[in-house]
């Protein structure tokens, strides 16, 4: 068999992706995946909006087009992004297929084999599985309960010099860990100073439980060194694979480039699609049922792994909760016996980028009704 590329050698793929087939069983109580819940999915006004769509501009939409974006995503876009306390006017927008898109188009655009991207550690997998693709070298940045440590972060860029800072700072993936708005402008700071960008994805923002909302990082960027990734995956749908990243002038160019061979444009009915459900005005009534939905799952979560008396984060939003077994526990063989009685989890190990941690684990709330979380977290407690 011919050899494969260098690129791909260690990558074994998601280990998410391997537990979504566990979970395909029926009957199977998954706090595994960062999946919105089904009831969240709103497929008949999608469909009055794919048929909008296609009746006020068909053609259009069928058709090639430009690897800059949908013109309406792009001004929906920058409103949407205006309301959250990010500035960047429709043309410093690229809207891609999705962040995993976006973390793929920075990588091509700016890491060659051996750069460092620094991550906080823990933090997304897949993320991780894009970087280790293009032979990015991944250095971990010490965390605390308020995600990065600014201090710690500089050393790092001092050793390092990275090439990228990856940063999940609200109701971060896998903890749930929030970052304090000290944290945020320092970080802006650092960028300026260091010349580096940092990338700030931000797919939670929205989902707010209790708290008060903070600005984010690139709210306090002034030399156009913070990156933000925005994506309607966790808002709208996953399935339409659109999302949108800011990005200075000569970037953006190099991501557009990097697009037109990947996909040439993200797909135009999503695009189409996320664009008149933010111009009809739906997102405020929609984030405030999911937050009331996935606001109670969250509670009834921590409430019943207080019972069990695991360690674990309190987030504030999002969609995960972040645990530590006792000492000497095993996660993954704590997945076998789980699984066995139908329960599934992400064990912690994965989302560390040197490994270890194996008494780490990330349970997901939002994808289960609150009698499924009481039922799937007894069995957990059993099996613990
Ligand atoms: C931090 C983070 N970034 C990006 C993604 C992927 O999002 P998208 O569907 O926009 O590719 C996820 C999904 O779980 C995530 O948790």
């Amino acid at each position: 068999m011919p050899a494969f590329a260098a690129r791909y050698n260690g990558i074994t793929g998601s280990a998410i992706r391997e537990i979504f087939k566990i979970i395909a069983q029926p009957g199977v109580i998954s706090f595994a995946g960062g999946n919105p819940a089904a009831e969240a999915l709103e497929d008949a006004r999608i469909a009055d909006l794919a048929r909008e769509a296609l009746s006020a501009d068909g053609k259009r939409v069928l058709q090639y087009g430009g690897s800059e974006g949908w013109p309406q995503l792009k001004e929906e876009a920058s409103r949407f992004l205006a309301e959250r306390g990010v500035n960047a006017p429709p043309d410093a927008l690229l809207p891609v297929s999705g962040t995993t898109q976006t973390i793929d188009l920075l990588c091509k655009a700016l890491i060659d084999p051996g750069d460092t991207i620094l991550v906080e550690n823990p933090s997304f997998l897949g993320a991780f599985q894009t970087m280790r693709l293009y032979q990015a070298r991944l250095s971990p940045i010490e965390t605390d309960g308020q995600g990065a440590i600014p201090g710690a972060l500089e050393e790092a860029i001092r050793q390092t010099h990275p090439k990228l800072v990856y940063l999940i700072p609200t109701f971060q993936n896998p903890t749930g860990v929030t970052m304090p708005v000290e944290r945020r402008k320092a970080i802006a700071e650092l960028a300026e100073r260091y010349d580096i960008y940092i990338l700030e994805d931000d797919p939670y923002r929205d989902l707010r439980y209790s708290g008060a909302e903070l600005p984010p990082i690139h709210s306090f960027d002034r030399s156009g060194r913070v990156l933000y990734l925005a994506s309607f995956s966790k808002l709208i749908s996953p399935g339409l694979r659109v999302g949108v990243v800011t990005a200075p002038p000569e970037l953006l160019r190099k991501l557009v480039i990097g697009k037109q061979s990947t996909d040439l444009h993200t797909d135009q009915l999503s695009q189409a699609i996320v664009a008149r459900y933010l111009a009809h005005g739906y997102l405020p009534g929609h984030l405030a049922d999911i937050r009331a939905l996935y606001g109670e799952r969250l509670e009834r979560m921590l409430a019943g792994l207080d019972r069990i008396g695991l360690e674990r984060t309190a987030p504030e939003g999002g969609l995960f909760v972040w645990c530590s077994l006792p000492e000497g526990g095993d996660a993954r063989a704590l997945l076998e016996r789980a699984v066995s009685r139908k329960v599934a989890f992400v064990p912690g190990a994965h989302f560390y980028c040197d490994g270890g941690h194996n008494e780490t684990l990330r349970l997901n709330f939002s994808n289960s009704a609150p009698d499924a979380i009481d039922r799937g977290l007894a069995a957990l407690a059993e099996v613990i």
